[in-house]
């Protein structure tokens, strides 16, 4: 499944409550682009993905797809069903929006596969590790063939060598399946690793300070993390989400 181009204008969220938690926000992303989204906790980054999963909706602007897609949405928990097998939590999304069971069945395999865990597809979620568990709930996701892939801190709670790992898994899932992925992560380095551009958003009521082009081509080797141009790039990102306040220019 190719990934459609996805377009936010003056996109803003004000909850029930009055609490403004995204200032309107412009932005393009390309068809089959990684981007990234770093910021301070609790400046608008969960929102701004779900408004883009169509989970809550925006309270101004738009948000538009190039293309009917699927959507995929893997969160950094889990979120798995203990009661059901590998096989059935990786067809779980499928079911759900009625797919023939024939089709749950193979395209769940074909996922798991994809993600490692052919071979598992008997055990149960108490059976896998904090990786594996994560593997699932990105099968799961991919079992849709989606055209674009949301992912909110999917990395936040493995160990560190296992989250090295997974970004190259993820990032070579990617570049196969073509979709466009839009990421939060809290960790500078898993957002040069993995994305085509950075996006650094400001604090509580959050906006987008800076979108950072992130030149590597891939795919990128492992080894590319040790390089003086990769921590010049995370570097920069540093900077971008330290920079004062005061010194925002507002528009
Ligand atoms: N359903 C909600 N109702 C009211 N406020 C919310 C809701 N969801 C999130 N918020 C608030 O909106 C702000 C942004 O939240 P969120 O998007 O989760 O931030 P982030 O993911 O960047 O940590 C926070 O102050 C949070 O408390
Ligand atoms: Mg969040």
């Amino acid at each position: 499944m190719a990934g459609a181009a996805i377009t936010l204008a003056g996109v803003s969220k004000t909850y029930d409550n009055g609490l403004l938690a995204l200032q309107p926000t412009d932005l393009a992303i390309g068809a089959g682009e990684f981007i990234t989204i770093v910021g301070p906790s609790g400046c608008g980054k969960s929102t701004l993905l779900r408004i883009v999963a169509g989970l809550v909706p925006a309270s101004t602007g738009r948000c538009d797809r190039a293309a009917e897609v699927e959507t995929g949405f893997v969160f950094q928990e889990a979120a798995l069903l203990p009661w059901r097998t590998v096989q059935k939590n990786a067809e779980l999304l499928m079911e759900l929006e009625g797919y023939p069971a024939a089709d749950c069945t193979a395209r769940a395999r074909e996922a798991l596969a994809t993600v490692g865990l052919a071979g598992f597809e008997k055990s149960y979620p108490h059976e896998l590790s904090g990786g594996m568990r994560m593997r699932l709930s990105l099968a799961r996701a991919l079992a849709l063939r989606p055209g674009v892939l949301l992912l909110d801190e999917p990395l936040a709670a493995v160990d560190e060598l296992t989250r090295d790992i997974l970004q190259e898994e993820l990032s070579a899932v990617w570049r196969e399946a073509g979709f466009t992925a839009m990421m939060v992560t809290h960790n500078v380095h898993e957002a040069a690793y993995l994305s085509t551009r950075v996006v650094v958003m400001s604090a509580r009521p959050g906006r987008v300070r800076e979108v950072i082009e992130v030149p590597f081509a891939f795919p990128r080797p492992a080894e590319l993390r040790a390089t003086p141009e990769f921590a010049a790039l995370t570097g920069r990102v540093t900077a971008a989400l330290r920079r004062p306040e005061t010194d925002e220019v507002v528009a």
